[in-house]
């Protein structure tokens, strides 16, 4: 997915401003250590840290966390992708905000990762979309590709029910202390194209697909199709339906995320390598603003 960078904070800051309610439920302590995980430009990340957790951001787009050490050079950044991140120290609390349900490769892979890289008793507190998610949106950009005779869009989005993520979150050892499931219609107060825009900032991938002549017809098309349910006098409405969960890390379980080597007959092993020492951990203000002690990408 290439994010619109220079454009995300101001056009879709809202995406952000939604989650003050969300930093309340992750209650961060001073001195306590939390993952913004999909941290994006880090605008959540600045906030938890700004209750005096030490706070690291971690986004799978080089981008992002580019433009997240800009803004908040003395913040910690790395690149990373959620599925696989490996993290050598455990923290207090992983936070997400609208960012789950664009790892949509493996869900349960991400909460695997998670849960690793947590403490036992550790939190993991995040809002995503939840079934139905911008169902109006997504039907018209269907039926839409429908008419025009394009193969059916793939969707890069995970838009799971309450029941399932609880599934997904207790079978990888978490125990669920609140999950939320309810409408919140958005004013896409940014896009005067309205749902045009919304596929144009959030499923750029899907016109990329798209013979470029047919890319202005198709989205007109699409606005056509989504202006009933979703235009206003005010504006362009978004209906999005978001889930809001708080996770705790089971005590022990270790097992679900470090599988026991198979056994086989020993055999006589060279002397031990000399380790580094461990990577330092400060204080955010005066940390690298890369992650020593998690497994990235180079450009991380
Ligand atoms: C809608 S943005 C939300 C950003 C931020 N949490 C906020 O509240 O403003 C979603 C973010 O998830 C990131 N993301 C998507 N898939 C990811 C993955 N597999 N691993 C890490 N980050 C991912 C994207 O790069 C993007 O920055």
């Amino acid at each position: 997915m290439q994010w619109a960078v220079a454009t995300y904070d101001t056009a879709f800051g809202y995406v952000s401003a939604h989650g003050a309610p969300l930093l309340d439920l992750l209650d961060p302590q001073p001195d306590e250590r939390i993952i913004d995980l999909g941290c994006g430009t880090g605008t959540m990340t600045v906030e938890i840290a700004a209750r005096g957790a030490e706070v690291l951001g971690i986004d799978e787009s080089v981008e992002m966390v580019n433009a997240a050490r800009s803004e908040h050079p003395h913040l910690s950044f790395a690149v990373g992708d959620a599925h696989d991140f490996t993290i050598s120290e455990r923290y207090d609390a992983v936070f997400s905000n609208s960012a789950l349900h664009w790892m949509s490769r493996a869900p349960s892979a991400v909460i695997s990762s998670v849960h690793a890289a947590l403490r036992p008793g550790g939190r993991f507190v995040a809002e995503m979309g939840g079934a139905g998610n911008c169902a109006e949106l997504i039907a018209a950009v269907q039926t839409a590709w429908r008419v025009f005779g394009l193969p059916e869009p793939e969707l890069p989005w995970y838009f799971p029910t309450p029941a399932e993520y609880a599934a997904r979150l207790e079978e990888g050892g978490f125990v669920i202390r609140l999950m939320e499931y309810s409408d919140r219609p958005t004013r896409l107060a940014e896009c005067p194209d309205g749902a045009a825009d919304w596929v144009r900032l959030f499923a750029p991938e899907l016109i990329a697909e798209v013979p470029p002549e047919l890319a202005g017809p198709l989205l007109d098309r699409v606005n056509e199709l989504a202006a009933p349910a979703l235009r206003r006098e005010s504006g362009w409405m978004a209906d999005y339906v978001r889930l809001r969960f708080a996770a705790v890390r089971k005590p022990g379980g270790d097992e679900l995320v470090q599988p026991p080597a198979p056994q086989a007959p020993p055999a006589p092993q060279p002397p031990p390598a000399p380790q580094p020492p461990p990577a330092p951990h400060g204080h955010p203000a005066t940390q690298a603003p890369s992650a020593p002690h998690l497994s990235v990408s180079p450009e991380g």
